[in-house]
């Protein structure tokens, strides 16, 4: 089974062009201090070091040492360890003063991490400069698909593992998954103007790429069922067919299939607002 590190190197892989898409979107300036707060393998991260110059960095922070330790391994593939600074902190007490960074860029973190998001969107919003940009990528509630007319899996299993999913969080947070609503309401609350969501389309990677995506999604469910969570709402049947299809020994696992196209339906949610 893939470490927590290995399945966040999956998924850089796979938001690749989606990534290079909102730095540039982002238009950060060249000499910028940004900061990726939940940084994960750092991918992101690299695409906003290689634009900019002079005396920008990129500031990579995560709770996690093992990630903050393969992103300086993979910056220093590319030659990009000056650009990157690493910081080991929680996202609900930063280490950083007032007003410090001009964009700062959380993905995947408040609402995936973090029972109440208020404390670290009151953090994120201290550190950032006057004139500065908040961009927080979530989901927005949205439920990702793919399809393929070569793979052998059951139409409706993606249905029931994205309601099993809801349900969870449902209750493991007391709330649903937020919506955009509630995100621009939220980044509006705090203080931050002109919010807007943006959203960002795939273009599919290679397809070891994008079978590596749907195995790696599967096994998410395996391995909270393991935490027992989901032990009673993923059903005997579905946690059968998700052992079948993370099995690399198996021909009808996800990998070993043979797979000459898969659609994906993914969108790519951002939100942002400057401070004022
Ligand atoms: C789902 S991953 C997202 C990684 C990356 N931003 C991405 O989108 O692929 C969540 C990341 O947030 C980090 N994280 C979780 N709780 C955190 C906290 N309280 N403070 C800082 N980082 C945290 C995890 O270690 C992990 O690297």
């Amino acid at each position: 089974m893939p470490s927590d590190i290995n399945r966040l190197i999956i998924f850089d892989q796979f938001f690749d062009t989606v990534h290079r898409q909102i730095v540039n979107a982002l238009k950060a300036p060249k000499d910028a201090q940004v900061l990726d707060v939940g940084s994960g393998a750092g991918g992101f991260a690299r695409h906003m070091a290689r634009k900019l110059k002079g005396k920008g960095r990129v500031t990579t922070l995560d709770i996690a040492r093992e990630s903050l330790l393969k992103a300086q391994e993979l910056a220093g593939r590319e030659k990009l360890e000056k650009r990157i600074l690493s910081v080991l902190g929680d996202v609900e007490a930063l280490p950083h003063p007032d007003n410090k960074f001009d964009l700062i860029w959380c993905s995947r973190v408040v609402h995936h991490h973090l029972p109440k998001p208020n404390a670290a969107l009151a953090e994120l919003y201290r550190i950032l400069r006057p004139g500065g940009r908040l961009a927080i990528r979530e989901d927005g509630g949205r439920r990702w698909r793919f399809s393929s007319k070569n793979l052998a899996i059951e139409d409706d299993l993606q249905t029931r593992l994205h309601d099993l999913y809801d349900r969870w969080f449902e209750e493991e947070h007391g709330r649903s998954r937020p919506d955009d609503a509630w995100w621009l309401k939220t980044l509006e609350s705090l203080g931050l103007k002109s919010v807007e969501t943006r959203t960002f389309s795939i273009k599919t990677p290679d397809m070891k790429t994008q079978l590596l995506y749907i195995d790696d999604w599967f096994r998410s469910f395996l391995s909270r069922d393991a935490g027992g969570g989901y032990r009673a709402k993923l059903g005997p049947s579905d946690r059968w067919a998700l052992e079948r299809l993370t099995d690399p020994e198996l021909e009808c696992g996800v990998l070993n299939q043979t797979v000459r196209s898969i659609s994906f339906d993914i969108e790519t949610i951002v939100y942002i607002g400057a401070k004022p």
